[in-house]
Formats: C-alpha cells, sequence, structure tokens
C-alpha cells in the first residue's frame, strides 16, 4: 500500500437490519461523518423488526443518508477512493438496498468495491478510536441478533470460540422489556430503569456449560424473569407495567446475570488463550454496567477491556468504513457480482 493509500478516503454503507446508515472514514480511523436512519419508530408498532417494512424502508433513505454522510463530512464522490458496503449476515431484503446503491455507486464511477462482514465490522469498531495495538485478542460480540466470542488474529482473521445456545443477550433484553412492559427496543430501556434499581434483590440464574466449555444462553434468566413477574402459572395473562412489584429491582437484577455472564466468560476466554486484551462490541455493549463492570474486572486481572463509544456499538456505518478501508488496504475488491447473503 502507498503513503497515499493510508489516506485512503472510504465511503461505508450498512443496511443489514434495521438501520440504514453511511459514512466517511479516513485511513480506517479519522471519522469525518456519520449519517444513520433508525427504524426504530416504524417497528415499534409490531414490537420488533418486519424484514418487508425494514427493505422498504431501507430503499426509500439510503440515497438521502448517502447524501447527507457526503454532506457532513464536506466532501463529494470524487473526493472517494472505495466504497465499503455490508454483505452479511443480517435480513436478506435490507442488505440488497445497500448492495445495490453501493455497486450502482462504484460502476458510475469507477471506483473499488469491498464486501464486508457485519460481525467483523462491529469487533473493528472497538479500535477505531484507541491508539493501542490490540492483536491478538479476545472479541466479545453482543447484539441483539448475535452473542460470541471470538479470537481474533488481526481485523480480518476471527476464529469462532464460543457462541449463544438460544438467546442473543440483546434478544433477552429486548424480551424482557417486553415482559415488563417497556415497550421496543428493549436493551436502552431495561437499563435506564436498572439504574434506579438494586441488582442485589433478586438472584437469577448464571448460566455455565456442564461440561466446562466456554458459551452463553440467555433463554433461562429470561424465563426467570417472566415466571418472577407472571407466576408459575403459564396461562396467567402478564400483569400491566404499574402492577409489577419492584419493577427497578427486577430491571435491574437481570441486567447484572447477563452482565456477570457476559464477563465471566469472557475473561475465561483470555485466560485459556493466555491473552491480555479485550475487545467488546455490539448494540449491547451500550451497557454502562456491562461497560464498567468489563473494565473493572479485566483490569483487577491485568486485561485491557476496549468499547466503541455508544454511538459505534449500535449499527451504523463508520465500522463499515473502518473495515472496509483493512479490506481494501489487503486488496480483497469485489467486482459487480458481489452479493448478499443472509448468513
Ligand atoms: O448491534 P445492534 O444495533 O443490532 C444488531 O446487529 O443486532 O444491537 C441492538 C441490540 C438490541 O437488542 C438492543 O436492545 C441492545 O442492542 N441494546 C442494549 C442497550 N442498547 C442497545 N442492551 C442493553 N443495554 C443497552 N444500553
Ligand atoms: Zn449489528
Amino acid at each position: 500500500m502507498s503513503a497515499l493509500d493510508r489516506r485512503a478516503l472510504v465511503l461505508g454503507i450498512e443496511s443489514s437490519c434495521d438501520e440504514t446508515a453511511a459514512a466517511l472514514v479516513r485511513g480506517g480511523r479519522e471519522i469525518l461523518s456519520s449519517s444513520i436512519h433508525s427504524q426504530a419508530a416504524i417497528h415499534a408498532q409490531w414490537g420488533g423488526v418486519v424484514p418487508e417494512v425494514a427493505g422498504r424502508s431501507h430503499l426509500v433513505k439510503i440515497m438521502p443518508v448517502i447524501d447527507d454522510a457526503l454532506a457532513q463530512a464536506r466532501v463529494t464522490l470524487d473526493d472517494i477512493d472505495a466504497i465499503a458496503v455490508t454483505t452479511r449476515p443480517g435480513l436478506i431484503g435490507s442488505l440488497l438496498i445497500g448492495v445495490s446503491a453501493a455497486k450502482a455507486l462504484a460502476w458510475v464511477r469507477g471506483l473499488p468495491l469491498v464486501g464486508v462482514h457485519h460481525i467483523e465490522a462491529h469487533v473493528y469498531a472497538a479500535t477505531m478510536e484507541h491508539d493501542f495495538a490490540p492483536y491478538p485478542c479476545i472479541a466479545l460480540v453482543v447484539s441483539g441478533g448475535h452473542t460470541a466470542l471470538y479470537r481474533a488474529e488481526s481485523p480480518l482473521d476471527l476464529h469462532l470460540l464460543a457462541t449463544t445456545r438460544d438467546d442473543a443477550a440483546g434478544e433477552a433484553f429486548d424480551k424482557v422489556a417486553h415482559v415488563l412492559g417497556l415497550g421496543y427496543p428493549g436493551g436502552p430501556r431495561v437499563s435506564k430503569l436498572a439504574e434506579s434499581g438494586d441488582a442485589r434483590t433478586f438472584s437469577f440464574p448464571r448460566f455455565r456449560a456442564k461440561d466446562g466449555s466456554l458459551g452463553f444462553s440467555f433463554s433461562g434468566v429470561k424465563t426467570a424473569v417472566l415466571y418472577h413477574v407472571r407466576g408459575q402459572d403459564a396461562r396467567a395473562a402478564t400483569p400491566a407495567a404499574e402492577d409489577i412489584p419492584q419493577r427497578a429491582d427486577v430491571a435491574a437484577s437481570f441486567e447484572a446475570a447477563v452482565v456477570d455472564a457476559l464477563v465471566e466468560e469472557t475473561l475465561r476466554a483470555v485466560r485459556r488463550e493466555g491473552l491480555s486484551t479485550v475487545l467488546v462490541a455490539g448494540g449491547v455493549a451500550c451497557n454502562r454496567r456491562l461497560r464498567a463492570d468489563m473494565v473493572t474486572r479485566a483490569a483487577a486481572v491485568g486485561v485491557r477491556a476496549l468499547f466503541p463509544s455508544p454511538a459505534y456499538c449500535t449499527d451504523n456505518a463508520v465500522m463499515i468504513a473502518g473495515l472496509g478501508y483493512e479490506v481494501f488496504a489487503a486488496g480483497r475488491l469485489a467486482d459487480l457480482a458481489l452479493d448478499a447473503a443472509s448468513r
């Protein structure tokens, strides 16, 4: 890569789930702009993401969001050196909108095009704002769709160590939010309510595999909260939000159980792999208790834990432009046959 390439300006495009996003990042680190259109308000009425609705909204918003990112960065398409787009994993109809827009722009402008893996990009986000070489390290990805531990040798070389056996951590937050009458999206609301509760009030279960292997499971804690709120009668209706006693204590105790499991397994992975750095990313990495507990408990055993700023934990295109730069620098260019994949 030439000296000029290290200043390469990459346009990142993200449309894998319910955020339409575009961003401009120079050299994988210097963030010039980030534009995000969230569909949360659109999906809230159904209590979750409706794929067909998501695809249609991406189609309407993709070009305005790209224009906004360019305007915020005060650049034009003439200034761009490469276009990076999320190709997987995600909702296929949503991914295809971003991929089609990226291909069209790359073709019309004669620009290099690169495909980016959404999960690898979440992990990369944790490195972008720190002047610290983290590799090799452990990466914990905690989002609405994924909860997994990786051994990362470099930004583009991740090995899966463990994953969840059932729900993703964010999914558990969203489901508990529903039980507590907090609505969608649930993670930030449960976390906000938990701030006024006492996490020591209730002891919800923390999963540990019987054979000692690494892994997560959040269906147990989710069900425990459900039974706690509704009682043991499976046919009983969930009480109205205002009738749930000690709602903030339930939220805090649930949050503590999830965070405990995440920190515990991550530090076990660090020990097992003999490493000293942890990258934590994905929507749940916004969680204040997770950020505080991971940093403190990691530091106590000589391990450094790095997080992205909250704005770059949830879905965004800064992470796509960032990792896109690494893919571009590695010479892994895509052509117009670039395709999206749900997994
Ligand atoms: O990474 P992301 O934006 O989308 C996926 O790729 O899934 O993550 C969204 C998830 C949702 O489940 C949301 O409830 C959760 O992240 N989340 C949180 C917090 N903020 C977002 N969970 C717990 N505490 C938070 N503060
Ligand atoms: Zn994501």
